[in-house]
């Protein structure tokens, strides 16, 4: 444990010396025109958080609290009604090849391959690279993913755990610098969630990419998040953001077994619990 690096999260982003903010969040409010009830929904309220290089956030709440619509407006795919959006300084406009998402519905092109939906990036926007280095990216993110053998597979043919894992490597394949993950593994067996959770971090710390994560296990928030944000009931804002103040790489340090990680565990379980009652009693 003394050889642990200890990521403190009271200096967010501390992988660096200096925080440098990556994706800044300013008083954002989100919501939706509701065409059939003709009324306005605000899905986010007042959100305003800073994620710096390197950082890993993870995002939790309530079922419709508006966890995608936060990752979405980085993304660009939703405008904000009120507050900025920034990355890198500049306000998001639209979707960039900085940032890559792993969308909580696989959203793979049915009629292409496994292989060909992982370098589907590549014909978008040209990074570049040569067909030599696509071809070795396309097999390396394959390979992490462990569809190797599927190469050939059409989506329908897949599970759903296959199809998001798809969805990873896709994302993946252009190496961006800021990863946007919508319950990547949501769909994934027990045993393979821990084996790509673990996966995960040992990546993205290697290549110091900023991460957005959105989950419902409170377990993966503490194994992942540097620092855990809960979000509240709709409107969603922020309730809490609780630092992570675990050693990594987390799953060779075993942190299951320290004390710390139940006392984390138990404090974001009684704040998304919380949350939960009211949206159940909100009639979700
Ligand atoms: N395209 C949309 N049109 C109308 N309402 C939407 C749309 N997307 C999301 N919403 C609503 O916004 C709220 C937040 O949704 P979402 O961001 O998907 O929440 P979460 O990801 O936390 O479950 C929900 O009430 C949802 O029904
Ligand atoms: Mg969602």
């Amino acid at each position: 444990m003394a050889l642990a690096k200890t990521l403190s999260a009271a200096e967010p982003g501390a992988h660096s010396a200096a925080a440098q903010p990556v994706i800044v969040a300013n008083n954002l409010t989100i919501g939706y025109s509701l065409h059939r009830e003709r009324k306005l929904l605000t899905a986010l309220k007042n959100i305003t958080l800073t994620v710096n290089k390197g950082e890993f956030v993870v995002l939790v709440g309530p079922s419709g609290c508006g966890k995608t619509t936060f990752i979405n407006a980085i993304a660009g795919i939703v405008q904000p009604w009120e507050g900025t959006v920034e990355v890198n300084g500049q306000p998001v406009t639209g979707p960039g090849p900085d940032r890559a998402m792993v969308f909580q519905d696989y959203a793979l092109m049915p009629w292409r391959t496994v292989e060909s939906n992982i370098r589907m990036p590549f014909e978008l926007k040209n990074l570049g690279l040569s067909k030599q280095e696509m071809d070795e990216r396309v097999h390396r993110y394959l390979k992490l993913v462990d569809l190797n053998g599927f190469e050939k597979s059409f989506p329908y043919e897949l599970s759903g755990g296959m199809k998001q894992r798809v969805g990873i490597a896709r994302a993946l394949v252009t190496e961006p610098d800021i990863l946007l993950a919508d319950e990547p593994f949501a769909a994934i067996d027990a045993m393979t969630r821990e084996a790509m959770q673990s996966e995960l971090e040992r990546f993205v710390t290697q290549t110091r990419q900023t991460v957005v994560f959105i989950t419902h296990s409170i377990d993966e928030a503490v194994m992942l998040g540097d620092r855990v944000v809960v979000i509240s009931y709709r409107p969603g804002q922020i309730k809490e953001i609780v630092p992570v103040n675990l050693p990594r790489p987390r799953f060779d340090y075993d942190v299951k077994a320290l004390p710390e990680y139940g006392e984390l565990r138990e404090h974001i379980w009684r704040l998304v619990k919380d949350e939960a009652l009211q949206a159940a009693r909100g009639g979700k």
